[in-house]
């Protein structure tokens, strides 16, 4: 229990600005001050912190509140705790009473967890520098590795004894719960036996944000035993992985000094970067990268810089982080290091001076990390090629803003050779499937305009085209924004891409040709519909169609197995996508839907003819007779392109 003068001490003493700003970059505004909202998502600053008001307000979010509450909501703390932050912000001492077991009890148990955590770290680093068995194993270990004493005392790191059960004993003994214990993972309760989990390891503690030790991570120094190297306190009350960013606590001044974070995978490449003078590094620690994470980066900085190993897993991590980082509208470089070698070990082989020149000199952009990764790879296959094309626009569609697209469009028409218009249209593409998903509905009114009732022809609703009409939509909805040909334009000289719903469209429009079949007529209008306006609709607006008839076609449509067909070459085995073939399926579904189309039209008139001969009504029988015949001409240019596969 804080008492209540002390209480009033630290009230008065939180300057509120002094308290948001550590969190917050804050810029004056006339009397009060501006910044990012750190409780919701924003580009444009609508985060108000009033001095005289002493309060903060969001103008976005509505979040409103006094020092205390911007220190409870932000670190997620009770209100003694973050009393007790800011207690220890503005030096005021914090006289609590010495809690009786009772009154242990009565705490809330996330407050006992820290309590329990916080002990360890003490206990783990009195072991590993003062215990004997703590100086001759884990000290002379780090020393070894080619760690400092101060490097270790600031990261708080100790060290777990060998017997297995030490640890909890003495917490037991010197009075902490067994369920708390067992809580927080520090401890392994197995019938009435109770284990250390972290024994005979040394010990790296993770921090909150605000110095708390929320969780460990313990690494093995023998090199012969069959358990993992490191062993991480296992999800509780107070520890979520994929919440917290190993060195945070010490990392955040300099990042928001340096505007930019280094982001590694291990503990000790934390260690060593710092001893290395850079202090803006955090590490994701046992974890994929996770949104979160990077939120909680974007609250100090824009910039991220991923410096992973530069083998496979390595690259892999990296290119999964990549998306995130772009995801929130951040900047993101990349650092390979030279193979066999993590931050740690590059770190302490060069100087300082040569290691920050190496990170200076060899950080690249994700477009070009991703080519020259890839295309190392992908020699001169073309299939690989377009591979990474589609890889490198489905990063550039993550990125929020559009100017920030438009720049890295450029550079990746240059650095991949392809044209703009193309990169556009199919980043486009993707954001508009990806904000489909995002919503998980039919998209509203500002994205798409709302397309007219469908007139529909009355007749033969399973007509016999009903396959045709079917590939057409089919081919829309799957590649509508794919390239189809490029030609000249007749009016510049400039080339233009024509796409496969550029094709369709006209080809079936211009003939004036119909859909016979209900659905396939209703999905054709909509498609047609956004088309006229600019917009290439996405199977999945289909797919998520409120209509039950289109959402259920349009699922069978792209369950449909036409995906990959083999192609044997003389040597090796290949895999042709449909895409690459889209030319040559394309405009042959089209003209098997022209040819179904002309047959149907041909019975019409042949009943028409019929009657026209019993009415005797010559003029007409022979006009009949014409247009029956041309219709066959048309029929026969079309089967002799389809290679003959139509039998008249
Ligand atoms: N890690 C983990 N569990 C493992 C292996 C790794 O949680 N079994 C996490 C640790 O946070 C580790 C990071 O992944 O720091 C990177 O792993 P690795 O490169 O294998 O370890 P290093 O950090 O290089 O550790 P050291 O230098 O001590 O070998
Ligand atoms: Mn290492």
């Amino acid at each position: 229990m804080i008492d209540r003068s002390t209480v009033e001490r630290i009230l008065d003493a939180a300057q509120i600005v002094d308290v948001v700003q550590e969190f917050v970059p804050l810029k004056k505004r006339g009397v009060n001050f501006l910044g990012l909202c750190p409780f919701h998502n924003e580009k444009t600053p609508s985060f108000t912190v009033s001095p005289s008001k002493e309060i903060f307000k969001c103008f976005g979010c509505g979040k409103v509140g006094n020092s205390v509450n911007f220190v409870m909501e932000h670190e997620h703390l009770t209100y003694p705790e973050a009393l007790k932050y800011l207690a220890k912000k503005y030096h005021i001492e914090v006289v609590e009473k010495e809690l009786t077991q009772e009154e242990l009890e009565k705490q809330n148990e996330r407050e006992s967890l820290l309590v329990v955590s916080s002990y360890a770290a003490r206990q783990f680093a009195e072991n590993l520098f003062h215990a004997d068995e703590g100086i001759s194993v884990g000290l002379t270990y780090f020393k070894e590795r080619g760690f400092r004493q101060d490097t270790l005392k600031k990261f708080e790191v100790g060290y777990s004894f060998e017997k297995r059960d030490a640890f909890s004993r003495k917490a037991l003994e010197d009075g902490y719960k067994q369920d708390f214990l067992v809580k927080t993972g520090l401890s392994i309760q197995h019938e009435d036996h109770i284990f250390d989990r972290f024994a005979s390891r040394v010990m790296f503690p993770i921090h909150s944000l605000s110095g708390q030790v929320l969780g460990f991570g313990g690494r093995i120094l023998k090199t012969d035993v069959k358990t993992a190297k490191y062993l991480n306190s296992p999800e509780s009350e107070i520890y979520h992985k994929g919440k917290i960013l190993y060195g945070i606590f010490q990392a955040r001044k300099s990042i928001s000094q340096e505007d930019r974070c280094y982001l590694v995978e291990g503990y000790t490449d934390v260690l060593s970067l710092h001893e290395a003078n850079i202090e803006n590094v955090v590490a994701s620690s046992g974890t994929s990268l996770t949104q979160e994470q990077v939120r909680l980066i974007k609250r100090f900085t824009q910039n991220i810089t991923i410096l992973y190993d530069g083998d496979a897993a390595g690259i892999k991590a990296s290119i999964r982080g990549i998306d995130l980082v772009l995801e929130e509208g951040m900047n993101v470089k990349i650092v390979l290091l030279p193979n066999n070698e993590d931050p740690d070990s590059y770190s302490k082989k060069v100087s300082n001076e040569d290691f920050l020149k190496f990170l200076k000199e060899n950080e690249t952009d994700f477009i070009r990390f991703k080519t020259q990764l890839l295309l190392s790879e992908a020699n001169n296959d073309p299939v690989r090629r377009a591979d990474l094309i589609r890889d490198v626009v489905k990063s550039i569609a993550v990125i929020p803003e559009a100017i920030t697209r438009t720049v890295y469009i450029k550079e990746c028409s240059t650095v991949l050779e392809v044209s703009e218009p193309i990169l556009y249209h199919e980043v486009n593409k993707l954001r508009q499937q990806k904000s489909f998903q995002d919503r998980n509905k039919y998209p509203g009114p500002e994205d798409l305009p709302v397309p007219p009732p469908v007139i529909i022809k009355p007749v033969g609703s399973d007509a016999v085209t009903y396959y045709s009409e079917k590939e057409i939509i089919r081919l829309l909805l799957k590649f509508g924004g794919v390239e189809f040909e490029r030609t000249i334009s007749t009016e510049d000289g400039k080339e233009e891409m024509i796409t496969v719903s550029d094709y369709i469209v006209r080809e079936i429009t211009s003939d004036d040709l119909l859909f016979d079949h209900r659905v396939c007529s209703k999905i054709f209008a909509e498609f047609r519909f956004h088309f006229d306006h600019g917009l290439i609709a996405g199977d999945k607006q289909f797919v998520k169609h409120e209509d039950p008839e289109i959402s259920s076609l349009a699922a069978d449509l792209l369950a449909d197995s036409h995906e990959l067909s083999k192609i044997w070459s003389d040597k090796q085995t290949y895999v042709e996508t449909e895409e690459m073939k889209l030319k040559e399926i394309v405009g042959d579904a089209v003209l098997k839907f022209k040819s179904d189309k002309i047959m149907i039209r041909r019975k019409e008139i042949m009943i028409l003819l019929e009657e026209a001969v019993k009415a005797n009504d010559t003029e007409k029988v022979i006009l009949l007779q014409k247009r029956y015949a041309n219709l066959n001409v048309v029929l026969g240019l079309i089967s002799r392109k389809l290679g003959n596969r139509i039998l008249l």
